[in-house]
């Protein structure tokens, strides 16, 4: 039987496994395709830029991002090589409703596989490059928030008007 893509619940920061590494995936199959699937449906609904397997509570090497209307999907996903760095607002589905300026490499390369197992590689900068950087921290059971200082560096998000929207929605 078939079904549909479903949206599944995103966890938030309390979650255990937020905070472990997830599993390097082996097989590209039907239930890879399926969470991809899923992923892209949540992460949609969110609204968000980019989503991480664990986030909805599977502990697979396995991310999303979705910035100007272009769609990555990224399956143990490594990066490479870095330079420079940025600092910005950073939010993060996980964290509804708070950001906080995050400092990143400006520049990043990441080597991934795609959801039938062929390597790749992608280069980012500014918010996709803020996003692949958040999503593998978040598969290595690493939050935006443990690049602060203090969690008073925290802002909610209808306090800052510096804040862009598709920044704030989360990643
Ligand atoms: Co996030």
């Amino acid at each position: 039987m078939r079904t549909a893509m479903a949206i599944r619940p995103i966890l938030t920061a309390e979650a255990p496994i937020l905070r472990e590494r997830t599993k390097r995936v082996s097989r590209f199959d039907a239930s890879l395709h399926r969470l991809l699937d899923d992923m892209l449906e949540t992460m949609r609904d969110a609204p968000g830029v980019g989503l991480a397997a664990n986030q909805i509570g599977v502990p697979l090497q396995v991310a999303i991002i979705e910035v100007d209307d272009k769609i990555t999907e990224l399956v143990n996903p490594q990066i490479v090589r870095t330079a420079g760095e940025q600092i910005d607002w950073e939010g993060c589905l996980s964290l509804p409703g708070y950001v906080a300026e995050v400092g990143r490499y400006e520049k990043v390369t990441v080597k991934a596989r795609d959801r039938h197992g062929r390597e790749f590689r992608t280069r980012g900068t500014e918010l996709f490059g803020r996003a692949l950087q958040h999503e593998i921290d978040h598969l290595n059971g690493t939050l935006y928030i443990d690049h602060l200082e203090s969690l008073d560096e925290l802002v909610r998000v209808h306090e800052s008007e510096e804040v862009e929207e598709q920044t704030a929605a989360g990643i």
